[in-house]
């Protein structure tokens, strides 16, 4: 049992949001040019319900269509609101404020495991993805004759744990395809493609959830279904978390890190790594809580407490709009985005149009234009977007809870004029 937080203003999370959103709807900040500054809207008048209001919960130029907002959290005024609490509280009396730490992040984890499923022991707070995939490959017990299984599809920070975890214990690291086209990856292919590569050696399987170079979603139940109980399935699940509805304990796999800095549009600076069981892993970094506590794979030493702490506000808001809800729109967009560009010349969509292989990111090359330069060309016509920081680099949007199908029709425009 935590005890409750003494925050005045973040009692307005799920239950006090409900009494705060009745009647506010009036005066949700309008997302058209000259709408009200931040200072001048309250954050609390939101409701959960309707899009337009909760898209007003950004900061976000809303003369722009935002199709980047999540590869780095752009806060929503709760979130900034929480934030700022913490802070004041911290900067008043500092003692005081870290004399509550621990239930603030206990109530952190609780609100991560409403959210996300299982059980609050369950999620260590991390700082991002890259740290919680650090702590996971880090703290593996392997030797020589142990093999880990991944892929060739992977973000730079497995492959770099997974080059120290190699260094550290002399484990071999055996890389697969789990696709030669994205655009036709499919669930059975990519399930057998990882099963039929597990030998007797394979300690552990590490993949990533959704591929942020191609979209492509990893079929992680299957797998984890079809493996042997003595092998480890590691997940750096950063774009599948909040993207995909899915408890994490019915996934299957046996550790989880992702950034709580992206699709969950939390505080810049957070993330979990989630673990099905902690015994195969030991810290690498010390613990507050000592070798024996329930949070021993959160990294101790002090942190910026006013973000960390407000993770549990992002957790809350996203569980007042409903996680099957905020899954459905993103999904609903990406998938009207891929049927937008689905004909048009001079463009090919690289993520697959299957939700069941895909979930919110939708990578496009556009023919002999270098992804940087439509970038820039998108820009110009009031749509963001970024380009994967890959070898083959593409196009690539994230239709979110921050844009709208109007927006998503308004990106399917401007890519027809650049690319004819
Ligand atoms: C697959 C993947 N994993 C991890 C990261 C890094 O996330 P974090 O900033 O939370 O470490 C990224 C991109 O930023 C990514 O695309």
């Amino acid at each position: 049992m935590h005890t409750p937080t003494r925050r005045l203003f973040l009692g307005a999370g799920i239950a006090g949001g409900a009494a705060l959103v009745a009647g506010c709807t009036d005066d949700t900040p309008s997302p058209e040019p000259g709408a009200p500054s931040a200072s001048e809207i309250d954050p609390r008048a939101w409701d959960p319900q309707d899009w337009e209001s909760i898209r007003a919960q950004f900061l976000l130029d809303p003369t722009l269509a935002q199709f980047a907002a999540f590869v780095l959290s752009p806060h929503t005024r709760l979130l900034d609101a929480a934030i700022a609490d913490h802070r004041d509280q911290l900067g008043r009396d500092t003692e005081d404020a870290l004399l509550v730490g621990y239930a603030n992040d206990d109530a952190v984890r609780e609100a991560a495991a409403a959210f996300a499923g299982g059980d609050s022991s369950q999620y260590a707070l991390t700082g991002s993805t890259t740290m919680g995939l650090a702590i996971m490959y880090g703290g593996l017990a392997l030797g020589e004759k142990d093999t880990v299984l991944t892929t060739t599809h992977d973000f730079f920070a497995t492959e770099d744990s997974l080059r120290l975890l190699n260094q550290r214990t002399g484990a071999r690291i055996q890389r697969i395809d789990l696709y030669d086209d994205p655009a036709d990856a499919t669930v059975d292919d990519m399930t057998k493609r990882v099963l039929d590569a597990v030998t007797p050696r394979t300690k552990v399987v590490a993949l990533t959830w959704v591929h942020s170079s191609t979209g492509v979603r990893v079929p992680i139940q299957e797998i984890a279904a079809g493996l042997r109980d003595d092998v480890l399935l590691c997940v750096d699940g950063v774009h599948g978390f909040a993207a995909v509805d899915v408890d994490l304990p019915d996934l299957g796999c046996d550790f989880l890190s992702s950034g709580t800095h992206k699709w969950l549009f939390g505080p810049r600076g957070t993330g979990i790594l989630w673990g099905a069981d902690w015994a195969p892993l030991t810290e690498i970094i010390p613990s507050f809580s000592g070798p024996d506590g329930p949070a021993r794979l959160t990294p101790g030493g002090y942190h910026a407490f006013e973000h960390q702490w407000a993770a549990k506000d992002a957790f809350e808001l996203m569980q007042s709009i409903g996680r099957t809800r905020v899954v459905e729109r993103t999904v609903q967009q990406a998938t009207q985005l891929k049927e937008g560009l689905a004909g048009l010349d001079g463009l090919t969509v690289i993520t697959p149009s299957d939700p069941a292989v895909s979930a919110g990111i939708v990578c496009v090359d556009v023919d002999s234009m270098l992804p940087a330069n439509v970038v820039q060309e998108l820009r110009t016509r009031g749509v963001v977007a970024s380009a994967t920081p890959y070898r083959t680099s593409y196009l690539r949007l994230g239709p979110s809870i921050a844009t709208s199908p109007e927006e998503v029709d308004r990106a399917v425009a401007a890519l027809e004029e650049i690319a004819a």
